[in-house]
Parts: C-alpha cells; sequence; structure tokens
C-alpha cells in the first residue's frame, strides 16, 4: 500500500482520497480553502455525494485519511501526488491551468526521490511535460520525479461508485515503470488499465467529453426537429436506444448540456484544435446547438407567457446542472433563470439541494425551500432539473397554487396526458 497525497479537496480530489484510503493506501488531502478543511477533518462532507460521507468516516476512524492545509505539506511524504485542482476556462477558450502551475511551484522543493506527479485534473495535451518542466525548474530533481497523465471519468452524483468501478483506467506516461507503479494503486478495482502516451490519455479525456457532449447537441436537434414534424423525441430515442451500436446514454433531451466540465472542455478542445490548425467544425456546431438550446427554453417560457416575460411571475424547479448534485457551476438552468431575470421575470426558485449558497449564486430570485412555495402565484412554472422528486408531487396542488396552470418541462420528466388530465397547458421538449 503506498502514500498518496491529494491536491485539491473537490468533487474529484475528495473521492479520489476518500476512494484510495477505503482501498488500503494512506491519504493525505490538502486544500487551500481552511474552513473546507477544517470541516473535513471534523468528518463534515462539503459536497453532496452519494456514499462519500461513509468513506470519509471510514478513512478519519482508521486514521488512513487526514486534511491538511497546503500542497506542500501533504506532498512531502507521498509517494505518489495527485493534482486535482481546477483547470476552468481561460479568456480565449483555453484551459487555465494556473491553479496546476502554482501547486507544482510549490511542492517541487520538497519533493522526494522517486515521487510520482499525477495529473488528475482533465489538462490539454501537453500537460505531462509541462508539469515535468515546473517541477524541474522549480527545484525539484527532475530525473528523480515521474509525472504520469491519469485523468478522470467520475460523474457527479455517483463519484464514488464510478471511482470504485470505473469502465476503465486510463495512465499516460513515457516511462513504464512509473506507469505500472500508478497502475499498482488500482489493481484491486475489477477494470481495464490501459497504458498509453501521454498525449492519447490527455486526448482521451477531451474526446470522451466532446463526444458526450455531442450525443446530448444531437438528440436535442432531433428534439427540435421532431417539435416541427408533429414527432416524439421520447418514442425516436426508444427506437434508436435499442441499436447497440448507439445505447440509451446521454440521448435525454433537455435545455442543453452544462456543469463544470462539458462547457469548459468542448472549449478547450476548440482551442487546442485551432492552434494545431484542424478546423472542428463538428464540435463547432454541438457548442452552437447547446447555445441556442439553452436560449429556446428562454424562447418557449416568454411564448408560453403569453409574448412578453416583463413583470411575469415564473416558478423554477431545479437549479443545479443535473439531479443527484449540488453543483450550480454553469448549470443550463442557472443560465435560464438569469436570461428570464433580464427579460423582467420575477423569478421563485426551488432545488432539493439548494442551500444558502444557492440564494447567493442566484441573486435577483427567490429561492424557496418547498415546490409548492415556488409555484405559488406563477403564470408559467418550468422544470430545469431532472430531480425524481418533482415526478411525485401533488400536481392538483400545484395547479391550485399557480395563477395559470402551465408548466414548461424542459427535462421531459412528467407524463402530458396526465397534465393535460389534471388540467395543465404542458409543454415538454420534443414531444408533439
Ligand atoms: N467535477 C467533475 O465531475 C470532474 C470529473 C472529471 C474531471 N474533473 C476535473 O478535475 C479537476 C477538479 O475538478 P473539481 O470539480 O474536483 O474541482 P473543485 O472546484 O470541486 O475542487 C478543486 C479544489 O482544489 C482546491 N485548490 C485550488 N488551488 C489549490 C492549491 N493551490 N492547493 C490546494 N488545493 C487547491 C480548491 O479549493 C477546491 O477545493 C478539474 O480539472 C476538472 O475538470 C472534474
Amino acid at each position: 500500500m503506498s502514500r498518496v497525497a491529494i491536491i485539491g479537496a473537490g468533487y474529484v480530489g475528495l473521492t479520489t482520497g476518500a476512494c484510495l484510503a477505503h482501498l488500503g493506501h494512506t491519504v493525505v488531502c490538502a486544500d487551500i480553502d481552511e474552513e473546507r478543511v477544517a470541516r473535513l477533518t471534523k468528518g463534515e462532507v462539503p459536497i453532496m455525494e452519494d456514499g462519500l460521507f461513509d468513506l470519509v468516516a471510514e478513512g478519519l476512524e482508521s486514521k488512513r485519511l487526514r486534511f491538511v492545509i497546503g500542497a506542500a505539506t501533504a506532498a512531502k511524504t507521498a509517494e505518489f501526488v495527485f493534482l486535482c485542482v481546477p483547470t476552468p476556462q481561460g479568456d480565449d477558450g483555453s484551459a487555465d491551468l494556473s491553479f496546476v502551475e502554482d501547486v507544482a511551484r510549490e511542492i517541487a522543493p520538497v519533493l522526494r526521490p522517486g515521487t510520482v506527479i499525477v495529473n488528475k485534473s482533465t489538462m490539454p495535451v501537453g500537460s505531462t511535460r509541462l508539469v515535468q518542466r515546473i517541477l524541474g525548474e522549480s527545484g525539484a530533481t527532475i530525473d528523480a520525479i515521474g509525472v504520469a497523465s491519469n485523468p478522470e471519468f467520475l460523474r457527479e452524483g455517483t463519484s464514488v461508485r464510478d471511482f470504485l468501478h470505473p469502465n476503465r483506467v486510463v495512465i499516460g506516461c513515457d516511462d513504464p515503470k512509473i506507469a505500472v507503479r500508478v497502475s499498482d494503486l488500482y489493481k484491486s478495482l475489477d477494470a481495464p488499465i490501459l497504458i498509453t502516451e501521454p498525449a492519447s490519455a490527455e486526448m482521451i479525456k477531451y474526446a470522451s467529453n466532446a463526444f458526450l457532449a455531442t450525443k446530448i447537441s444531437f438528440v436535442n436537434a432531433i428534439a427540435n426537429l421532431c417539435e416541427a414534424v408533429d414527432a416524439d423525441v421520447r418514442e425516436v430515442v426508444m427506437g434508436m436506444g435499442y441499436d447497440n451500436r448507439i445505447g440509451f446514454e446521454f440521448l435525454n433531451p433537455g435545455p442543453g448540456y452544462g456543469g463544470s466540465c462539458f462547457p469548459k472542455d468542448t472549449a478547450a478542445l476548440l482551442h487546442a484544435s485551432d492552434l494545431a490548425g484542424y478546423d472542428f467544425s463538428l464540435l463547432r456546431g454541438v457548442v452552437e446547438v447547446n447555445r441556442a438550446q439553452h436560449e429556446r427554453m428562454i424562447e418557449k417560457t416568454r411564448r408560453l407567457a403569453g409574448g412578453s416575460l416583463n413583470g411575469v411571475p415564473i416558478g423554477v424547479w431545479g437549479l443545479t446542472f443535473k439531479a443527484n448534485t449540488d453543483d450550480l457551476r454553469d448549470s443550463p438552468a442557472v443560465f435560464v433563470v438569469r436570461r428570464l431575470l433580464e427579460e423582467g421575470a420575477t423569478v421563485r426558485c426551488y432545488d432539493p439541494s439548494a442551500d444558502e449558497r444557492a440564494s447567493k449564486v442566484m441573486a435577483g430570485t427567490e429561492v424557496v425551500s418547498d415546490p409548492y412555495e415556488a409555484a405559488r402565484g406563477a403564470q408559467v412554472l418550468a422544470v430545469l432539473t431532472e430531480w425524481d422528486e418533482f415526478r411525485w408531487l401533488d400536481f392538483a396542488r400545484v395547479r391550485e397554487e399557480m395563477v395559470s396552470p402551465t408548466v414548461l418541462d424542459a427535462r421531459n420528466l412528467l407524463e402530458p396526458s396526465t397534465m393535460r388530465r389534471l388540467g395543465f397547458n404542458y409543454e415538454g421538449i420534443g414531444r408533439s
């Protein structure tokens, strides 16, 4: 078993740390957020992830998991240092690697010979070499330090399950001995391990996210066409998904993709394509369809409100970028709400995961703690995230709460015939 340092205790870092401790490794997780470290040390998990609380508790109890402030403190005794810091979108669309670069500079002087740096953050092709170069320039004995790319494919909401039962583990390293050492960390998992060139590993992550984004934009385009020709996209997707070559996953039409990964990773891949002189027009189309799909939600709401949103009370269910997470970053729902406000609507929102953070992000709206309250007095109710609990509410009561029983179901969560029978003016996505 190995001594592992994790730098960045967010969705990826905390999950990776807690899961590696569960697999028997000794893990130190570092963050710069002092409050986060203090809470985690007490066993309080600041993000919503199924199973993570139990794994953190288990790690603290067994003393295989602890939390510290600052990357260097964690890295100095580690055999492996996982970089799990943000790589947000830069102004030109590229991945902003400044967090990674700062950490590499900070840890370089304390690393022991034989330590392996594992790039788990999503980073463009060339980042393995970039980290190696910064370590060398910042005081690390570079011949003695290895760097590998080990992109992460977990999904928020199911991150623990995804980490412990991955479809594959990808390790990109040009030194086979280092690649094998990294793969040994995962050897108790029942998953294929692919050892590749660093550039291929880095590209696998971007290609995978771009492909998933493409599926979403494709099905949204089909849904829009279904509306124009009176077909039902749910039936279309059913008929497509049974084809093994296509499958059902990522074929749910909606308000467009969002979250902390797909928008920035597609932008970064487009940027990298431009730099490489390749015109990736397909991916540009995917991004454009997505932007238009967000805007289409505003057009639908405006039409359902009678042509103008000015002064119109709108109820919103769902703020997170998808169900079963508390993550609001780049959420299509947040985009839609902000646009509704711009057009003069008054918005009252409910999300099952919302806390005071949501109220801050949703400034200008009222965030309430009850779905019926969000519907109260609304002229249109927009269902923007696919939380399962929305299916099971008392819709007769919802209708009573609203001034006009009109629902935009941007996730096709509800049954159109039932809603119409209950007296709603119902509109979904891609349904005749
Ligand atoms: N969230 C996902 O679903 C997901 C999935 C796969 C890959 N990724 C990638 O993983 C990376 C991390 O994403 P995330 O969602 O976990 O981010 P996050 O924002 O949830 O967590 C990042 C953490 O790093 C900390 N941090 C920043 N600078 C630091 C420093 N110098 N030292 C120590 N800690 C520092 C932050 O305080 C924060 O807690 C990104 O590159 C992302 O693209 C994310």
